[in-house]
């Protein structure tokens, strides 16, 4: 099955087209990251009009290059379905791509898949590789999301911990802006980061002797600006370059403890701040070492923020079981739970 799928959840406008094999045919993903830079932040008002102003024009472009027809009814004739990320997510930004997806599938006749955006980040490391065994054990950590699922099969999520405050991403982001670094963060901490001394400060290790699951980031972003506060010359690049190690290390130390208990055949990374490549080589050197019998799984740098392959990918799966739902059926949830 042809899938037409869309993002639209934060502040990327993306479209991509997957083939019935699952492979991403193309995908055509637009950021407003230069547009929300001024302000340190997304500004969800800002998003949702941003949108709207690109989201057909980046439609278009994929089923261009995909049908070779500039006529989007006849490029729209070779595609079997649609999908869309309807939740977690900002509503406004959530509702362009929604209702520009009913609006294709009311016109077509075709159908709808309502896609998890967090179910999508798990799925991005299904683009390249499709031998995923089970139980896996997933740690998504995102701009919004900081959580541990254990995924049963496809379409199969019971969450085993989640932050209790931040998320790993807004820790990166809000710590950048407390030192006066630009949005997003995590790009910029990591550049700073790769040049710090490792042992200048000593951040605390967030909740590394808590017995659940869950994260805790709040704490460690207070510990920064306090730090900050009383330390007259901040080196920079040294405060960056510690507070990455402690994240990282407080990701390892609750996905290890998850995967001691439950032990899955596979751990899959997903979310923004797998971009990191610093966390990219402790978790694999970390798991390598530790862990022989689970696999682990990172998708590509390029893929782990936000794009519509991810969510095209999630839909090919959920197609290989559903038909998909009727325009009418189909709403968005800013609140989606995986596992509901
Ligand atoms: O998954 P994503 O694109 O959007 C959400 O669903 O939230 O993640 C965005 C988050 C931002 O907080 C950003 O600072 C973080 O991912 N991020 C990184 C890196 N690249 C993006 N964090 C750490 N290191 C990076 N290289
Ligand atoms: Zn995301």
């Amino acid at each position: 099955m042809k899938i037409l799928a869309v993002e639209t959840s934060c502040d990327e406008t993306s479209a991509a087209v997957i083939d019935d094999a699952g492979s991403v045919l193309d995908v055509e993903t637009i950021s407003q990251i230069s547009i929300h830079k001024k302000y340190g932040g997304v500004v969800p008002e800002v998003a949702s009009r941003n949108h709207t102003l690109v989201i057909l024009p980046t439609i278009q472009k994929v089923l261009e290059k995909f049908s070779k027809n500039s006529d989007l009814k006849i490029a729209l004739n070779n595609i079997d379905a649609l999908a869309v990320t309807v939740g977690p997510g900002l509503i406004g930004s959530l509702l362009v791509g929604v209702n520009t997806v009913k609006t294709l599938g009311y016109l077509s006749g075709k159908k709808i898949y309502p896609i998890n955006h967090l179910e999508g980040h798990i799925y991005a490391n299904y683009i390249r590789k499709s031998d995923v065994e089970f139980p896996a054990l997933v740690l998504i950590v995102s701009g919004g999301h900081t959580s541990l699922v254990k995924m049963l099969g496809h379409g199969k999520y019971e969450t085993l911990g989640q932050t209790l405050d931040d998320a790993a991403g807004e820790a990166f982001d809000k710590v950048a802006r407390l030192l006066g670094l630009s949005y997003p963060g995590g790009p910029e901490i990591e550049k700073l980061a790769k040049k710090g001394n490792p042992n200048t400060y000593n951040l605390p290790i967030a909740m590394e002797k808590s017995k659940d699951l869950n994260f805790s980031f709040s704490g460690l972003k207070t510990a920064v600006l306090y730090l900050v506060k009383k330390t007259k010359n901040i080196e920079k690049k040294d405060l960056c370059r510690n507070f990455q190690d402690v994240l990282i290390q407080s990701l390892l130390l609750k996905t290890a403890k998850a995967a001691s208990i439950h032990k899955p055949k596979s751990l899959l990374l997903s979310g923004g701040v797998i971009n990191n490549q610093a966390l990219r080589k402790r978790f694999k050197e970390y798991f390598s070492k530790n862990f022989k019998n689970t696999r682990l799984y990172l998708p590509d740098r390029s893929l782990c923020t936000d794009n519509a392959a991810m969510i095209g990918v999630a839909a090919h799966y959920k197609s290989l079981k559903s038909p998909g739902k009727n325009w009418y059926d189909v709403d968005v949830n800013p609140n989606a739970k995986i596992d509901e």
